[in-house]
């Protein structure tokens, strides 16, 4: 095992369970995982999960998620077991019950729900059980690290980037949040009244925020484009959001990803997306298929990152040379 990639947290439900250092080591493996990849069983991380079963809870549709953490558990050796979401989440038994059962059976379960409050509840009834977070309506820290992992690629060193992320203050801008604080990247949000950052989420940024990472608030989305590095947005309407989309649309209008306000970000701004997007909503089909866009690049970055967080979770990583990388 080697000391620099091993976490003291059992679980992963936010960026903030992890440690500044903790979280760049994490984007730092993934590199390391990424680079490696190509040497399949030869890799040295390649048994690092055998005779471990990890679950996969999820109770809201995923593509990118669900299938990264599948060949990211089954490329580290360990098994993956898919659990029925109706079945276990507090449908049929109490969700404290349903922790103290997997932890029996399973080392990890990666969950998508609703509520970070009962992702929080699950975690505390089970001890020995890791638990990661796959999306809440409040948070989606998996996506932070590929995101960082990807934005590092792009532009080398993160510290004194600035990027500016135009929509709706959610679980994905709450995440980049957290680790764009901790990288010491400035991160714009710009955002309609009544759809921003929640209070708490500036105040936790500030509180992680290293090498005088700035988080700021816009309502115009112009203002905040001005000058980055990388210019981000999300769908306007989240899973289980889908009765306010009617609503949302109207509201979101002015905050687009189209060619003319990515013209006020800096030169060769790159664009970014979590996925899945709406061409013609969020973004445009021109911004979204432009040179400068990067989505699958990001996209390709969970596997790695989802590999480098069960590595750390599991103190796993075999006794192996590491370069972690400078962000
Ligand atoms: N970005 C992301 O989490 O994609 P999925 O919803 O497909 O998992
Ligand atoms: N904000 C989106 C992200 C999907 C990956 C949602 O919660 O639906």
């Amino acid at each position: 095992m080697t000391p620099a990639t091993v976490v003291q947290h059992k679980d992963f439900l936010s960026v903030l369970d992890f440690e500044a250092a903790e979280f760049e080591r994490c984007v730092g493996l993934a590199a390391q995982v990424k680079r490696v990849r190509a040497l399949g069983r030869e890799a040295p991380m390649a048994e690092a999960l055998s005779g471990r079963h990890v679950g996969l809870l999820f109770d809201k549709p995923s593509l990118r998620t669900r299938t990264t953490f599948e060949i990211a558990v089954r490329e580290l050796g360990g098994e993956v077991v898919a659990l029925q979401a109706d079945a276990a989440l507090g449908r049929r038994e109490p969700v404290a019950d349903v922790a103290r059962n997997l932890e029996r059976w399973l080392h990890a379960v990666v969950v998508r729900t609703f509520s970070q409050r009962l992702l929080v509840a699950l975690a505390a009834a089970a001890h020995c059980l890791h638990v990661v977070n796959a999306l809440t309506d409040e948070e989606h820290p998996c996506q932070a690290i590929a995101d960082i992992l990807t934005l590092h690629e792009h532009l080398g060193r993160l510290r004194g980037r600035t990027i500016a992320y135009v929509g709706d203050g959610n679980n994905v801008a709450t995440s980049l949040a957290h680790a764009a604080a901790m990288v010491g990247l400035h991160l714009h949000v710009a955002s309609p009244a009544g759809y921003q950052l929640p209070d708490r989420v500036v105040q936790q940024a500030a509180a992680v925020a290293r090498c005088g990472a700035r988080l700021r608030l816009f309502t115009d989305p112009v203002a905040a484009v001005a000058g980055a590095d990388a210019v981000y947005t999300d769908t306007w309407t989240s899973m289980g959001q889908e009765h306010e989309a009617e609503v949302r649309r109207h509201v979101f209008a002015p905050y687009q990803v189209n060619e003319e306000l990515m013209s006020h970000a800096g030169p060769g701004a790159l664009f970014m997306h979590c996925l899945p997007a709406h061409r013609g909503e969020e973004v445009t089909e021109a911004v979204f298929e432009s040179k400068g866009s990067i989505v699958f690049d990001q996209a390709e970055n969970r596997l790695h990152g989802q590999k480098a967080l069960l590595l750390m979770l599991l103190n796993t990583m075999p006794d192996c040379e590491l370069r972690m990388v400078d962000l």
